[in-house]
């Protein structure tokens, strides 16, 4: 494969078939990147505009790549993604970028309005614009792919069926509204301007790279760390789960062969209350890390306040993307499980590295006074 780009940004000739990734340097973004670069699908430029939760660091392995190009960026500015799109010429733009974690909306939402919902709709315009100008060929083969979650149905009762693509609409989170709202856009920019759209509603993911915010990373840093493991509530909250690398093939699938306008939900077939993933965690760390003590991690659980308005249950019926696309999950929760400690284990500097003062800052106002 010729070069797209080198990976400080110096311009290149387009390549054929190159796709641009946004949102590229977060967790999910950047499994996607560094797999599909391994599998040698095309060029990849990705745009990530480095939040707290964008690590270039997760893309360090490509970064000399000639197949790779990073820009840093927003989705909501016009006139850099104009830029792209016109020099690079993507035959699909795989839309990542987002505010991603529910305590952080609940503590503060505008940030999450500007990119999951306005950045959104600057992405789809600006890539509108692109679209319209492409010839007849270029337009057949062109695709926006739009990543989201199931947490757009609300929450599940506990003998509900899993969610199907024809649940209703029901956020409750200010993170999960504004991906509601986001993929109600991608829609109507389908519908109205002919748009080909592919929405992914995908369940919970984990696996390497996962900022330590969310669940499974922030419990094994803080086992091994010798802090409590905070459980909100009474930790009987059901999520199902997904290796992070099954969530990558899953698009790729979805991304060649889903039809245009279309949603799938991905999921993994492994629903678990959140005390169970926590036991899991401790039993595996018990083997693999035993404390210096010679105790248990599990005497360091502690059940801590619950999170304002927390989604009891979420589960995904991924029946639809199995027969018509033919994904199914490579990983069960067991092995996922088990590959993440290890990646966390062989990892300390990464898992460092991201603890600034800014992510301490965050533990202190969401843990503090619970
Ligand atoms: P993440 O928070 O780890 O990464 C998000 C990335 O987007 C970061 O690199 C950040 O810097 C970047 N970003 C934020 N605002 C941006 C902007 N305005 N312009 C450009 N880049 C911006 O999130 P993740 O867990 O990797 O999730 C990725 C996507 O998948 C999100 O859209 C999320 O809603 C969705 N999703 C996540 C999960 C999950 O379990 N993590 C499950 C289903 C769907
Ligand atoms: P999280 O990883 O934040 O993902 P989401 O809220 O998008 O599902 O949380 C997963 C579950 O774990 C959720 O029910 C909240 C719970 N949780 C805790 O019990 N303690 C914690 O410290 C965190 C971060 C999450």
């Amino acid at each position: 494969m010729s070069p797209v780009a080198s990976s400080n940004g110096a311009p290149n000739r387009p390549e054929e078939n190159s796709i641009l990734v946004t949102g590229a340097a977060g967790f999910i973004g950047a499994n996607f990147v560094l797999a599909w670069l391994a599998h040698d699908l095309s060029a990849v430029v990705s745009l990530d505009k480095l939040t707290y939760a964008g690590n270039l660091e997760n893309l360090a392995s490509v970064a000399n790549d000639p197949r790779h190009a990073f820009v840093h960026g927003d989705i909501g500015d016009a006139e850099l993604v104009a830029g792209l799109l016109k020099r690079y010429r993507p035959m699909a733009v795989v839309n990542f970028a987002a505010e991603s974690h529910v305590d952080r909306s609940i503590h503060g939402p505008a940030d999450f309005i500007a990119t999951n919902v306005v950045g959104t709709y600057r992405l789809l315009e600006t890539t509108r614009a692109f679209y319209d100008s492409l010839n007849s060929p270029e337009k057949a083969a062109f695709r926006f792919l739009h990543v989201s979650t199931d947490e757009v149905f609300g929450s599940l009762g506990r003998d509900e069926p899993a969610f199907t693509e024809l649940n209703r609409y029901q956020p409750n989170s200010p993170y999960s509204a504004t991906k509601a709202a986001s993929d109600h856009l991608i829609r109507a920019w389908c519908h109205t301007f002919g748009l080909p759209v592919l929405v992914t509603n995908c369940s919970n993911n984990y696996g390497p790279y996962q900022f330590p915010e969310k669940l499974i990373p922030l419990m094994i840093h803080h086992a091994l760390s010798g802090l409590p493991l905070p459980v909100y509530g009474d930790g009987q909250q059901r999520r199902d789960w997904l290796y992070v690398a099954d969530h990558c093939s899953a698009i790729r699938a979805v991304l060649e062969r889903g039809r245009i306008g279309e949603t799938y939900n991905i999921g993994g077939a492994s629903e678990k209350a959140n005390i169970e993933i926590v036991h899991r965690l401790c039993d595996i760390l018990d083997a693999d890390r035993p404390r210096q003590d010679g105790r248990s991690y599990h005497q360091q659980i502690e059940f801590i306040g619950d999170r304002p308005g927390h989604d009891r249950r979420y589960a995904m019926d991924a029946a639809k993307i199995a027969s018509e696309l033919g994904w199914t999950p490579s990983e069960t929760f067991e092995t996922g499980i088990r590959k993440t400690v290890r990646w966390y284990l062989d990892n300390p500097g990464w898992v460092g590295r991201v603890m600034s003062g800014a992510y301490r800052d965050w533990l202190q106002k969401n843990y503090s006074n619970r």
